[in-house]
Order: structure tokens, then sequence, then C-alpha cells
């Protein structure tokens, strides 16, 4: 199965363990790691390299987003196989943030998820201090479903968790 994706300005292969140093510069801002759920912050030397080595492709798809051969992002499907669904997960260096490049390179993986993966349902999750996430996957397509009050505690802060989702009957390509 094909394994890079090409959208109009970016291109998506797999990470490889020589992405570490550049994945961890960019991880490693507290307005990166600090805005997700699970990333750790303060995201330490090593970090990236252990969580490139993590990776298992038989339940994960995980891309490295580029532009003009620089990584600038990833983005991935972690399959749930038993009830054929993914979650959508993403993050962009900083300074790529505000082109764009988060929902040009989230149609593609859809896309991959649904046309090629036979999935019948991708979903995600943003922090509700996170309102930009949740623009992404609006336009996207994807439907709010709901929020989970205080479901994570970040920074021992407890935060709002706003879940999203799309049918695969109710993507339109
Ligand atoms: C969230 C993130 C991936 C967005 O990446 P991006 O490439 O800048 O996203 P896009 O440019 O495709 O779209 C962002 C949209 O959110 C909008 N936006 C930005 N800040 C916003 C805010 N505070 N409130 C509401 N919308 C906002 C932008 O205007 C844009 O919408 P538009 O195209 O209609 O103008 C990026 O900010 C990021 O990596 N954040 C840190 C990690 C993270 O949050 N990952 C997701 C965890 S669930």
């Amino acid at each position: 199965m094909e394994t890079i994706l090409a959208t109009d300005r970016l291109v998506l292969r797999p990470l490889t363990p020589a992405d570490a140093p550049q994945v961890q510069r960019l991880v490693a801002a507290r307005e990166v790691a600090g805005a997700t759920a699970d990333i750790p912050f303060p995201f330490e030397a090593g970090m990236a390299a252990a969580w490139i080595g993590s990776i298992d492709p038989s339940h994960q798809r995980v891309f490295a987003i580029t532009s003009g051969g620089t990584l600038v992002g990833s983005i991935g499907l972690h399959r749930d196989e038993a009830n054929a669904q993914a979650e959508l997960g993403y993050w962009l260096g900083l300074q790529h943030w505000g082109k764009g490049y988060a929902t040009e390179a989230g149609r593609a993986v859809i896309r991959r998820g649904f046309l090629d993966l036979g999935l019948r349902r991708i979903w995600a999750s943003h922090l509700g201090r996170n309102p930009a996430s949740g623009h992404v996957l609006e336009k996207l397509g994807m439907r709010h479903e709901g929020t989970l009050r205080r479901h994570v505690l970040r920074f021992g802060v407890p935060e709002d968790l706003v879940h999203w989702g799309l049918l695969r009957e109710e993507w339109r390509p």
C-alpha cells in the first residue's frame, strides 16, 4: 500500500529515526507539547527518538508532514481494529501554524483512512483551551460529539476534552 501521500503543498511520508532531532526541536516548544492532552512537557532529550521507535505500523499510521523537504509536523491514525475506526492526531511546529497545513494534511489522511484502510469512523479530541484544533476538525468535516468535562489532569489542572467524529457515510471527499 502507498505509504507516501502528496497534497498540493505537502508530502506526507513515514517518520524515521533520522527525523528525531527535528521532531525534538519542534515538539519541545511549550506551545506545541503543552497544547495537547498527552505529549509530555517538558519534552526531554531523547523523547522524540523514543516516540518514533515506539510506533507500531500494524496499529498506527504516523506520517511526517514535510514542506519543500523540511519536516514541519506530524499526523497519524491510531487504529482501533475491533471497531473499524481510528483516532486522528497531529501537531505542527509553531513557525508553521496558520498556513492551513493541519487541514491539508488531515484531508489526505482521512481519505487514506476511509478509502484504503476500510475505516467506518475517524475521531479526534482536543483540550477545551485549544480551539484552533477544534477548528481544524470542523474544517475536516467532523461533527462535535460532546465534551468530557474536566476529563484530564494536565499539569495538575482539570481540563475539558472536546470530542469530534466523522462517519464514512458523512465524508465528502
Ligand atoms: C492545532 C494545530 C495543529 C493547527 O495547525 P495549523 O496548520 O495552524 O491549522 P490550520 O491552519 O489548518 O487551521 C487552523 C484554523 O484554526 C483557526 N484558529 C487559530 N487560532 C484559533 C483560535 N484561538 N480559536 C479559533 N480558531 C483558531 C485558524 O484561523 C484556522 O482557521 P481558518 O483556516 O478558518 O482561518 C497547531 O496549532 C498545533 O500544532 N498546535 C499544537 C499541537 C496541537 O494542538 N495538536 C492537536 C492536539 S488535539
